[in-house]
């Protein structure tokens, strides 16, 4: 399970300068994050559309502190979202937006992030592609499926996500497997305590595989989202199963974890859409990367102190 620690040090900038001084932390950060700025992403956006793979697009930040700052995100999506149509990738690019960037949590955040999540869908409709609001942690859970409600009955093709190991998450697929819906299934990054989340590594599998099992067989579009070898296996069984066709659901994985096995599952006639994060805000995405797999943290600790 994720480690508490690191992802205690995900809201800390102390920590966050501390890190970005070593040498080190370029090479890392750049396997997660491929650009700082929006051009760096788009150029990859169109790489990876070559080689017939679909991204979804995210500039990093979250936790705004200041109206102000939620703006600049904002407009930010505005240039992105022009700058995809463009380029003509509207087809394989769309972008995920997190509501704490958008202000969800400044006095009034909750009005505040739907205005702009609402900004932003109104311009992903002009520019030929979609939004799906990213999942943070459990406090913001309600609000976030409420926003994501109020926005589809107008942009009926904004996407959501939901995090397998939260306990309400199976009636939340339940919810979420009617027509139309586009629902990205992940197991979930944030530190939760026991009460709203499994934590046992496979509990969560398990959890996994039910909420799967729920969407694969509803009428939505269920997005994979998961470099779980396994998951994938049994995801690909259960589209079979339900009669699916490639185009109805999608495998989803983040940029730079299994990026051969993303290029394989597209190969072998999947839908696969990368993740692809962006911009200067990279702490937290990084700390939550490497919370999620022991190895990649005693690799970066040990690279830090032999500098
Ligand atoms: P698991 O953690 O079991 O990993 C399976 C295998 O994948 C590992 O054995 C390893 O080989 C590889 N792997 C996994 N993580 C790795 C890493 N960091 N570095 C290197 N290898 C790694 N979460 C959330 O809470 N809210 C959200 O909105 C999203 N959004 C999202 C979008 C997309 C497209 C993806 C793929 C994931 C998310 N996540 C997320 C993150 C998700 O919740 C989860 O933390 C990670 O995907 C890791 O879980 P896996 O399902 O990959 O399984």
């Amino acid at each position: 399970m994720p480690n508490r620690l690191l992802l205690a040090l995900a809201r800390s900038q102390v920590a966050k300068a501390a890190v970005s001084r070593a040498p080190v932390t370029r090479d890392v950060v750049r396997r997660y994050v491929p650009g700082e700025t929006r051009e760096e992403a788009l150029d990859v956006a169109a790489r990876l559309a070559a080689e017939g793979l679909h991204v979804t697009l995210d500039f990093l930040g979250e936790d705004t502190t200041a109206p102000g700052q939620a703006e600049a995100v904002v407009a930010e999506y505005l240039a992105l979202l022009s700058d995809i149509h463009d380029r003509g990738l509207a087809d394989r690019a769309e972008v995920s937006v997190k509501l704490t960037a958008l202000g969800l949590r400044l006095p009034g955040g909750e009005a505040l992030a739907r205005a702009h999540a609402h900004t932003i869908c109104a311009a992903a409709r002009a520019a030929g592609t979609t939004v799906t609001l990213d999942m943070e942690d459990h406090t913001v859970t309600d609000v976030t499926l409420a926003i994501l409600r109020t926005l589809r009955t107008e942009f009926p093709e904004t996407g959501g996500v939901l995090q397998a190991y939260l306990r309400r998450t199976l009636q939340d697929c339940v919810t979420h497997a009617g027509p139309g819906e586009r629902i990205r299934l992940c197991k979930g990054a944030y530190d939760e305590p026991d009460a709203v989340a499994h934590r046992d590594r496979q509990e969560v599998d398990a959890a996994y595989v039910r909420c799967l099992r729920l969407l694969m067989a509803g009428q939505g579009r269920p997005l994979v989202a998961t470099h779980d070898p396994r998951m994938v296996a049994i995801a690909q069984h259960l589209a079979r199963e339900h009669g699916r066709e490639p185009g109805d659901h999608e495998l989803q994985m983040l940029y730079g974890i299994r990026p051969h096995e993303q290029r394989r599952l597209a190969a072998g006639g999947e839908t696969v859409r990368v993740y692809l994060p962006y911009g200067q805000e990279w702490w937290g995405y990084l700390t939550r990367r490497l919370a999620e797999r022991p190895a990649n943290l005693s690799f970066f600790v040990r690279s830090l102190l032999s500098k």
